[in-house]
């Protein structure tokens, strides 16, 4: 694919990637990764059954760089704006994800190399999408139409996409460290979006251990990068994230008969 003559603009908002995703007129580039022919695969299928919630692979261009088209919208950062984090939007994000499961659901994953799978009880189901994270949604006229960064995307489950989206969008966490318009409705919002996104039974009764064990394994994500000296996550680290972890941990011991009673 020819390199664009379009001005590039540096899009902000992430951390795997930080400085290093442009759009360039309608198309955003990206950095390829070993597993990136697996999310080529991906979004392909989803264009094919006609799945409009995610960008379309488009090729990759001339710098090795993976193209896709740019999803007109708002994906927000702090400070969150207020219309992203009502129960409206909140139930927008869950009518997505659901869409994108049953979207994902035909795809024919075996061919591929595909990133790390979530721990074995919650792997291969389906390839969930994995960093359900809020910079990672695009809302237009403030409803969710489309999820974006599929790099962690890897045979996992349903229910491990719906831990990691409610443990962020509710957000599951002590209230001390939820500092916008969701602080004392977590609970009433995880119930909304396990509700709106129609969680099947045997699922909701693993819900909080995918919750824990999905907390457990993005910040192994994170800790790991930062070792390894990635510049986003340790900045990321540096700024008290895994002391955040760690109280969001104690909370989750705390607050189990809670949780699991407003899941029943
Ligand atoms: N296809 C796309 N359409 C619209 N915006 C995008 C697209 N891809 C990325 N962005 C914007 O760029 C930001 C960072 O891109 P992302 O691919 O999520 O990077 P990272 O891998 O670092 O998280 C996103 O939060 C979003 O604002
Ligand atoms: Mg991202």
């Amino acid at each position: 694919m020819p390199e664009t003559t379009e001005p590039e603009v540096l899009l902000t908002g992430g951390t795997a990637n930080r400085g290093q995703v442009t759009r360039a007129g309608d198309t955003v580039r990206r950095p390829q990764h070993p597993t990136s022919p697996a999310t080529h695969a991906l979004l392909r299928h989803l264009a094919d059954v006609g799945f409009a919630g995610a960008p379309r692979f488009l090729g990759v261009d001339e710098r090795g760089r993976e193209v896709l088209s740019y999803v007109p919208g708002t994906a927000i950062t702090p400070p969150y704006p207020e219309w992203a984090l009502t129960d409206d939007a909140l139930v927008s994000v869950a009518d997505l994800l659901r869409a994108y499961h049953g979207a994902v659901s035909t795809f024919e994953a075996s061919p591929y190399t595909w990133p790390a799978s979530p721990p074995a009880p919650f792997a291969g189901e389906l390839i969930s999408h994995n960093d359900i994270n809020l910079d990672n949604v695009v809302f237009r006229e403030e409803r969710a139409v489309a999820l974006i960064d599929f790099d962690l995307a890897s045979p996992g489950c349903r229910v491990w996409d719906v831990a990691c989206a409610a443990r962020l969008w509710a957000p599951l966490r002590p209230e001390a460290d939820i500092d916008d318009t969701r602080r004392g409705r977590a609970i009433a919002r995880l119930r909304l979006f396990v509700d709106s996104y129609g969680l099947a039974r045997t699922d909701r009764e693993r819900l909080l251990a995918a919750v824990r064990e999905n907390h457990e394994w993005c910040y192994d994500i994170v800790g790991t990068a930062a070792a390894n000296g990635h510049a986003g996550f340790s900045d990321y680290c540096a700024s008290g994230a895994l002391e955040r972890a760690t109280r969001t941990r104690e909370w989750y011991l705390r607050n189990g008969d809670v949780l699991r009673s407003a899941l029943l």
